[in-house]
């Protein structure tokens, strides 16, 4: 079993990162393999609502690994997805990104789990972590918790280290995730997906 681990973050090997190892490691010691996607430091587009991506399952630009990231979501278990927090939000970048990987993908996403996890050097991470998690309830995937809301305190990897129920949260939100992946694999052949009603969108329009 594989899971994804989204890195957010402009900083390759910053705060989310050390987060994001963490989990990885917690999840290697429970058998399940994982890879660490960085969305890079560079610009990334916003979703420009072009529909494209209806027709291919595929986003129209290519210059940032949003489809590298859709094609792993095929491939991959389960998502984790790192940020470290500006203006108590995740990072405007990411925020670009998951909009171009999420939209119109809800049916390949659903049933994987999926959780948040984010790095603050003080304040707004719960009103970060909300927001991430928009992206799986609206996408039919079971958010997995852990043992307090999923953040690390810190501005430098050394710091988060020391921030040791912060990194006692991404241990056990990693053992919870491991657990729900196993039980998944074992009810595999015994308990079908749900078959859903024929969507409705009303656009609050009667
Ligand atoms: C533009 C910007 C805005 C930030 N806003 C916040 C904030 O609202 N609250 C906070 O606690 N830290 C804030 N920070 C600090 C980062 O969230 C913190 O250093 C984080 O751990 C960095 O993670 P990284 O090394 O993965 O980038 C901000 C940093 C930047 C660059």
């Amino acid at each position: 079993m594989q899971v994804l681990l989204i890195n957010g973050s402009p900083h390759q090997y910053g705060c989310t990162h050390t987060a994001l190892r963490e989990i990885a490691a917690q999840l290697e010691s429970e058998g399940i393999d994982s890879q660490e996607l960085h969305i890079g430091s560079g610009p990334i587009y916003p979703c420009t609502a072009c529909g494209g991506c209806a027709q291919t399952g595929y986003c129209v630009f290519t210059s940032d690994p949003v489809n590298q990231a859709i094609e792993l979501m095929h491939k991959v278990d389960a998502l984790i997805v790192g940020s470290p927090v500006h203006y108590a939000a995740p990072n405007g970048s990411l925020c670009a990104f998951l909009d171009r990987m999420f939209f119109r993908k809800n049916k390949s996403y659903a049933y994987k789990p999926a959780a948040a996890v984010v790095s603050c050097r003080r304040g707004g991470a719960s009103a970060a972590f909300d927001r991430l998690n928009k992206y799986f309830t609206i996408s039919g995937m079971p958010v997995v918790s852990s043992q307090y809301w999923n953040s690390v305190h810190g501005n430098t990897p050394a710091e988060v280290k020391r921030d040791l129920e912060g990194m006692q949260t991404m241990r056990t939100l990693a053992r919870n995730m491991a657990w729900l992946l196993k039980c998944i694999e074992a009810g595999k052949d015994k308990v079908p997906f749900p078959t859903h009603e024929t969507h409705v969108a009303t656009n609050y329009i009667r």
